[in-house]
């Protein structure tokens, strides 16, 4: 039987591993399961991606520059192409030539303001036309965001439970924005496993004071509305009522160490007047307000990934305790990651 615990990703997606605002001309490292990978911008701006172990000592090229669009190991100052070919070596001899000592390529996508990486499979990629998930609130003027990094010391299926279990509302106290959750719908298909609650919502985004609900908890007021998670793999989306949607990217570094970005996203369509505004006003109330649910965002966090951990810690002690389960969304979850590994493990 297979352990979800210890499943691999189905490389055959694409995995967000930086924001796009962190990646500029100075190399950064990030890791995608059990990849090391150097990010850089060229001089027009253009996004690479190598592996990010130099062939020459195998120190990390991160630690170096780019230099005519050219990526230099700090160490020695070989320097490498976008294809990671080795394209010069400062102190060369006029007889010696080039060695031959390709490092990996990797094939990213800079969308929404996020920076993707494919793993898997090119031929897949091209048949199937696969593409990143989609975040339109991003750009949209009518959606204020905000972002928080989870990086948690546990294997991803922890967190994806975590997500799609809203029964856990009881954990979060004072920052969740909604309370007394059932469910109500369970639906999987191929790839996306949906649950639909109704949950009883604290917000109301409906006139614009209405944000400061999210910091007075005076102007809240109880209401229903309907909770739908979906894990539309290897991600996750969520959607309270009209107002909120919330996305976590996920970028599982190995099998017990998960990075995600959580992306929440606050409604202004119910503002009709706003809307009728000159567009560059509307983008300086959307930069303004970016990041307004950074303080209920991180503490939900910072909440979770103590009881995420921990279930990791138990699960990794030698003296194995079963489980006992009572949301049938939790076993649909597990089903999509045991699905999905063994449909990598087929590729
Ligand atoms: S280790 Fe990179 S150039 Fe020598
Ligand atoms: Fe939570």
């Amino acid at each position: 039987m297979i352990d979800v615990r210890t499943c691999e990703i189905n490389l055959n997606h694409w995995y967000v591993v930086a924001q796009s605002k962190e990646v500029s001309t100075k190399p950064i490292a990030v890791q995608l399961w059990h990849h090391s990978i150097v990010l850089y911008r060229d001089n027009q701006g253009k996004i690479h991606g190598l592996e990010n172990s130099c062939p020459h000592r195998r120190v990390q090229l991160s630690e170096g520059k780019v230099i005519n669009n050219f990526l230099e190991c700090a160490y020695h100052g070989w320097q490498f192409n976008e294809q990671g070919d080795c394209t010069l070596i400062p102190y060369l001899s006029d007889n010696q030539a080039l060695p031959n000592c390709k490092i990996k390529p990797y094939s990213l996508q800079e969308s929404d303001g996020f920076i993707w990486i494919f793993l898997g499979d090119k031929e897949v990629l091209e048949e199937q036309k696969i593409q990143p998930m989609s975040l339109p609130e991003w750009e949209h003027l009518n959606y204020i965001g905000t972002v928080s990094v989870i990086d948690c010391q546990a294997h991803f299926s922890f967190l994806i439970e975590n997500l799609m279990d809203m029964y856990h509302g009881h954990l979060h106290d004072n920052y969740q924005a909604w309370t007394g959750a059932q469910l109500k719908d369970l639906s999987t298909t191929e790839e996306e496993v949906r649950a639909t609650y109704e949950a009883q919502s604290y917000y109301k985004i409906d006139k614009i004071w209405s944000i400061s609900q999210l910091f007075f908890p005076r102007f809240r007021s109880l209401h229903s509305e309907q909770l739908m998670v979906r894990y539309i793999y290897p991600h996750w989306q969520s959607q309270l009522g009209a107002d909120f949607t919330i996305y976590c990217l996920f970028s599982p570094i190995n099998n017990t160490h998960t990075r995600a970005y959580l992306i929440h996203f606050t409604s202004l369509n119910a503002f009709w007047r706003l809307h009728k505004l000159p567009r560059w006003f509307r983008q300086l109330i959307k930069d303004k307000l970016w990041g307004t649910a950074q303080t209920m965002l991180d503490g939900l966090v910072e909440q979770d990934i103590k009881m995420i951990e921990q279930e990791q810690q138990a699960y990794s002690q030698p003296l194995k305790r079963r489980n006992y389960e009572i949301n049938p969304t939790i076993s649909a979850v597990q089903a999509m990651v045991k699905k999905q590994a063994k449909s990598e493990a087929i590729n």
